[in-house]
């Protein structure tokens, strides 16, 4: 459910906080430099942000490696932490704390919760049978369980009975239906909202277990009121987003409630079910906003460690730099929806979008100041009033995505911009209006509206890219965009004419893809002799042709054609696609299916509706099919 952006002052988004034991890979980098994003750009409106990362440390498996490693649990986690320390350096993740669940101040925070639950008659001891998964720390109902094996990471369950600590959670259950109601934006995306609200209406709301006995899991929050137990983990680490604001935001301490808590979808629940009853049971406001974020496979796999199959980020920032990984992983999938990761796609990206599009840019634009007015910014003649107009009210449009995380919307506004500008060299020619002297106003107009028109490019990118576009933002300013706010310097006109700007290094150079095309046909070996084969291309030329998997989320006919279908697909992002199947589908039988289109096609106009891409088809003499892929594929799938 999409929400217009509301005036907020204050921003307090919050990453989960990590398995210490976990080695970080792309999954954990790409919550934080979700977070990371918003947390940038909410500076930039010149907002109070209280962003928080941290580290999940309490539990059977990190005492278990302890040992294993000859080492105590708390000198273990030390070290293990610094590994996604490490990590959101190389990231250049901007978070104001870094929380880890072991810190004395966390603990006394959440016993102080418990301590208030406990007192209000929200916790009670009760006996207890059930089957429990060692691995999980969690238990499991008779109608989880079959054969005897944990439904979540397939290890063997035993049955357990035993005294514990309830949290009544059941309680709840009609008050966080209520508030799932009447807050639309309260989880997001939409389709998680609707599987929360399912699973709330099918399933009455169970009281929690909350404790574990001291003596078989020791490694824990010692519950306050009783020795022989600790706190059950998720609730010790839910508490994590509460306790930060208590000790870790400065002399700030009204950062509660949280704006966003970005989690994946794996973890949906225990935030939207147990975090909320938790909160509603003392009374404290609960988070604005639950956002699930969906997963990154490998070959349609799930990434873990014991396939071997996780992509380490460190490798790939090293080879690709920090601000190309951070744009792909928010260009090519929608926030929300499940993606295959792939390094060809990345350099796919890097090549097509930050090579050619923006690179060559700031290059062009670069070049042409240096050349005709030796690198200083010229007084214009007149204002580009269809520039100026696009470059400032985009902002607006910005912010209202990124309010609803939808990070590839932002990024397609702003590549209005990239791609505005870039037409605008091509139809002013600068190199012909160098030519003559009568039209040297109209050249100083254009350059100066370029490199500011570049300025605006580099601070809406900055929150994405911030490596590169500080880069950029200096060199046309001065300045330094991590200080700036854009309610200051979003007016146009306030590059400082006269000023002299330093050359600018290539800012994305073209990766030079290993795959080779294979050699040109041997003489001796004939092209198929197939009917319908006219013309034999080479690989690179096939190469140049981007098909890509896209779900039809909406289909209706275009107004006066028989044949024309508007199509709204997601291909990794929504676009538009008109096709010219209307004699051989309803549009109501279209969405829901998923499609292979030509993604890089120029776009058109069929009927005065404009066409992104082509959707593929075969066809016989009975009619037209639609290609479509045989089992479950991430949209935006590359077909090669
Ligand atoms: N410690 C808990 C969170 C407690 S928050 C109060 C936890 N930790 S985790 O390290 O296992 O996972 C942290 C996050 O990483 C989850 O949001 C999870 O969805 C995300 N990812 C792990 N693998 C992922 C992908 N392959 N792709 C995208 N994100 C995934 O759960």
């Amino acid at each position: 459910m999409e929400e217009k952006s509301v005036e907020v002052k204050s921003f307090y988004v919050t990453t989960p906080i990590y398995y210490v034991n976990d080695v970080p890979h792309i999954g954990h980098a790409y919550t934080t430099v979700a977070a990371d994003i918003l947390a940038r750009f909410n500076r930039l409106m010149g907002r109070g942000v209280f962003f928080l990362t941290g580290t999940d440390e309490h539990g059977q498996k990190v005492l278990k490696a302890a040992q294993a490693a000859g080492l105590t649990p708390s000198a273990h986690t030390d070290k293990l932490c610094e590994n996604f320390k490490k990590l959101w350096t190389r990231l250049d993740i901007t978070n104001d704390a870094f929380i880890r669940t072991t810190h004395p101040d966390h603990i006394s925070t959440v016993q102080d919760f418990l301590l208030q639950l406990f007192n209000k008659g929200e916790i009670v001891k009760r006996r207890y049978e059930g089957w429990y998964c060692t691995h999980d720390e969690r238990f499991w109902t008779d109608k989880d369980i079959k054969d005897g094996i944990c439904p979540d990471c397939g290890r063997a369950v035993e049955k357990i009975e035993e005294e514990n600590y309830f949290f009544l959670m059941s309680k709840y259950h009609d008050r966080l239906v209520t508030h799932i109601k009447d807050n639309p934006g309260y989880i997001m995306p939409e389709s998680r909202r609707n599987e929360v609200l399912g699973f709330l209406r099918s399933n009455a709301l169970g009281d929690l277990c909350i404790s574990r006995p001291a003596q078989r899991l020791s490694w824990g929050v010692p519950m306050p009121f009783d020795n022989n137990y600790v706190t059950y983990v998720w609730f010790d680490a839910l508490i994590n987003y509460y306790s930060a604001t208590r000790y870790l935001s400065g002399n700030k301490k009204d950062f509660w409630p949280a704006t966003v808590h970005i989690v994946g979808k794996d973890i949906l629940t225990t935030h939207a079910v147990f975090w909320s009853a938790m909160l509603m049971a003392l009374d404290i406001p609960l988070p604005k906003r639950l956002f699930a974020h969906g997963w990154w496979t490998m070959k349609g796999q799930k990434m873990s460690k014991s396939l071997g199959n996780a992509v380490d980020p460190f490798k790939i920032i090293e080879r690709y730099g920090a601000d190309a990984l951070r744009y792909f992983l928010f260009r090519e999938v929608t926030f929300g929806l499940d993606g295959d990761f792939s390094e060809e796609a990345l350099v796919g990206r890097i090549n097509t979008d930050l090579a050619n599009d923006l690179g060559n840019l700031v290059s062009r634009s670069f070049a042409m100041l240096n050349k005709f007015f030796q690198g200083k910014i010229p007084t214009p003649d007149a204002a580009e009033i269809e520039l100026k107009t696009l470059a400032e009210d985009i902002l607006l449009s910005i912010a209202d995505h990124l309010n609803n995380l939808a990070f590839h919307r932002a990024l397609d506004d702003i590549w209005t911009l990239v791609t505005y500008l870039n037409k605008y060299i091509d139809t002013n020619k600068p190199w012909v209006l160098a030519k003559s002297s009568e039209t040297e106003g109209r050249l100083r107009t254009v350059i100066y509206s370029l490199m500011e028109g570049l300025r605006f490019v580099s601070l809406y990118l900055y929150p994405f890219m911030p490596k590169s576009m500080a880069m950029l933002y200096n060199h046309l300013t001065n300045g330094d965009a991590s200080i700036v706010t854009l309610p200051e310097v979003s007016q146009w006109g306030l590059i400082e004419k006269n000023m002299q700007i330093k050359e600018i290094e290539q800012m994305f150079p073209r990766i030079e893809t290993e795959i080779k095309p294979p050699k040109a046909p041997q003489a001796s070996v004939p092209p198929p002799k197939e009917e319908g084969i006219i013309d034999i291309i080479d690989i690179a030329d096939f190469a140049k042709v981007r098909l890509k998997t896209a779900k039809i989320i909406a289909a209706e006919a275009v107004k006066g054609s028989s044949k024309l279908i508007r199509l709204t697909v997601d291909s990794g992002g929504e676009r538009q696609v008109v096709a010219g199947i209307g004699k051989h589908y309803k549009p109501e039988e279209l969405p829901g299916k998923t499609v292979v289109i030509v993604a890089n096609l120029k776009p058109a106009k069929l009927m005065g509706v404009e066409s992104q891409g082509m959707v593929l088809a075969a066809s016989d003499a009975e009619g037209l099919t639609l290609i479509t892929v045989d089992r479950e594929i991430p949209p935006g799938a590359l077909v090669k």
